[in-house]
């Protein structure tokens, strides 16, 4: 028998039956001593580690970055080198939802993106939107449990979802992206994905762009209104997962053509003095007629996992995971991120996760991180075990020190809200929109608000009044002319009386 064929122990010992555990006489009991029926009803035990904080349900595959034009002259990753293909992998999600959520459900969609380069895995953990609801990390877990359920009743709460948005108006234009007809994309491929932070590049004048990634979608926009995103959901919680590994089996390989804005080191002054934005807020985009959308390449998702535990489970995407000429910028929340997302690794997949094979970097590891739990194929000098040494073990490289940040400022807890536009964008998108898209938007958030204190609904409609005459009016005929929903307004009230 070939030896793959055969089935071991865990320690390689042949095994004679998988079928009939070891009992005295054909009855029972069982025998303590089996220790294969032990060692499986254990290993079973053990088969689940944390889902995500957030992003929890997820969809992924393989695929490839072909870079057509070129960005040299903004910076020396070598993963930008004209007509390079690199390695990737992709996994999309819902932000809110547990793993066995619905796919079609309203809510931003997770857009990861890991490029295994020659130099190091560069990974952009972005989403379908360029804008996030907050701009300062510190209130992203506040953020979060409002999207979470309740402590008491566990089941999500339209109330504190209203009540925090409507207490932090930065949020706004995030929640028109998110209610308007891209909050249910029909499947994972017909979405846009932003980097959505503003980044940095740097070439080797030792020159910085300030940078923020895009990849268009080449299958089209294709959403769902409500009512169709229900139908699906009748039918299959699966949605995504079905489409997305259905078109990657049949051969019909999704692609999302790459684009970059850049802005050169310096100009964020003139950026703000013109617009009032800072160039670092999250919660704003840069007017693509002001910083129009320059050409890389195209990204082709091509290979399915073989295993979905071990290359999409146990994925881990870094917004800290930069390469020489990829940098980061001032933008509180992705300084935020920076921290968050190994820090959530370690925790939900143990200390070596970036030495299992999906996050492994394809070019030569070499560090001094030392023992821990699972330190696969650590494979040290083992005279050369601390730094600097006489033994030959790695050294730094001076040459990819990245160009020095020019910050300069007073140390302080700065409050952005008070002050800030947060009205201008979320209007220019509303601008956009036709009468239908007006109306379903209006229509979203009515249902959406079902249930939600009336002194908080008030608080809302302020704030799109300030966008857009017609957002607030629309708002405000939708509430009125939606059917009332009992069941859901008795459960959406379920914070107690004394926050009003
Ligand atoms: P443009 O007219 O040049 O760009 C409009 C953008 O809006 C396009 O990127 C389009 O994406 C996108 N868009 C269209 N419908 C929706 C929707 N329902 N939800 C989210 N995005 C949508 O204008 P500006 O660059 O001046 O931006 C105007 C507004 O457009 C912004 O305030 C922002 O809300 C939104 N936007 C801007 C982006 C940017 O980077 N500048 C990126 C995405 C949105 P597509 O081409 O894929 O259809
Ligand atoms: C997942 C934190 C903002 C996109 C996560 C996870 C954490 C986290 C802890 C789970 C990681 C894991 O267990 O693997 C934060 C914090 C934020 C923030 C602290 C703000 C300060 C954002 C923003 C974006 C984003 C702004 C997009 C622009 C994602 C995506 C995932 C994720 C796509 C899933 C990654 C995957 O597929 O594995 N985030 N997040 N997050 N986050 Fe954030």
């Amino acid at each position: 028998m070939a030896d793959n064929t055969r089935l071991t122990t865990t320690a390689g010992a042949p095994v004679s039956s998988n079928q009939n555990s070891k009992t005295v006489g054909p009855r029972g009991p069982v025998l303590l001593e089996d220790y294969q029926l032990i060692e499986k009803l254990a290993h079973q035990n053990r088969e689940r580690i944390p889902e995500r904080v957030v992003h929890a349900k997820g969809w992924g595959a393989h695929g490839t970055l072909t870079v057509t034009e070129d960005v040299t002259k903004y910076s020396r990753a070598k993963v930008f080198k004209p007509g390079s293909k690199t390695e990737m992998l992709a996994r999309f999600s819902t932000v809110a939802g547990e793993q066995g959520a619905a796919d079609a459900e309203r809510d931003v969609r997770g857009f990861a993106l890991k490029f295994y380069t020659e130099e190091g895995n560069w990974d952009l953990v972005g989403n379908n939107t360029p804008v996030f609801f907050v701009g300062d990390p510190y209130k992203f877990p506040d953020f979060i449990h409002t999207q979470k359920r309740h402590p008491r009743t566990n089941l999500r709460s339209a109330t504190a979802m209203w009540d925090f948005w409507s207490l932090c108006p930065e949020s706004l234009h995030q929640v028109t992206i998110l209610m308007s007809d891209r909050g249910i994309p029909t499947d994972p491929t017909r979405m846009n994905g932003y980097g959505s932070h503003t980044f940095s590049l740097w070439n080797d004048q030792g020159e910085r762009f300030w940078v923020k990634f895009h990849f268009k979608t080449q299958q089209g926009h294709a959403h769902f209104v409500n009512e169709e995103a229900e139908k699906v959901i009748a039918k299959s919680r699966e949605s995504y997962q079905e489409a997305l590994y259905g078109m990657i089996e049949a051969g019909d390989f999704p692609k999302w053509t790459m684009f970059i804005q850049v802005m050169p080191e310096g100009e964020e002054v003139q950026f703000e003095e013109k617009t009032g934005w800072s160039a670092f807020d999250l919660t704003k985009v840069w007017p693509h007629g002001m910083y129009p959308l320059i050409k890389v390449g195209e990204m082709e998702l091509n290979r399915n996992p073989e295993n979905y535990f071990s290359e999409i489970e146990q994925s881990a995407f870094n917004p800290s995971n930069v390469v020489p000429g990829i940098g980061f910028s001032p933008d509180k929340m992705l300084q935020g991120r920076l921290f968050s997302y190994p820090d959530a690794h370690r925790y939900r997949i143990g200390t070596h996760y970036e030495a299992l094979e999906v996050n492994k970097p394809k070019c030569p590891v070499a560090h001094y991180h030392r023992d821990g739990t699972m330190p696969f194929g650590l494979r040290t000098n083992p005279d050369a075990y601390y730094e600097p040494n006489s033994f030959g073990g790695p050294v730094e490289d001076p040459s990819v020190e990245e160009p020095p940040h020019r910050y300069a400022g007073q140390v302080g807890r700065y409050d952005f809200r008070g002050e800030a536009d947060h009205y201008s964008q979320p209007r220019a998108l509303f601008e956009l929109f036709d009468k239908g898209q007006r109306e379903r938007l209006c229509a979203n958030i009515a249902g959406a608000m079902q249930g939600v204190p009336q002194f908080i609904v008030d608080r809302q409609l302020a704030h799109f009044d300030k966008v857009h005459a017609d957002y607030g009016a629309g708002v405000r005929k939708a509430i009125a002319e939606q059917p009332r929903d009992d069941a859901e307004a008795s459960l959406s009230t379920s914070h107690s009386a004394a926050a009003e």
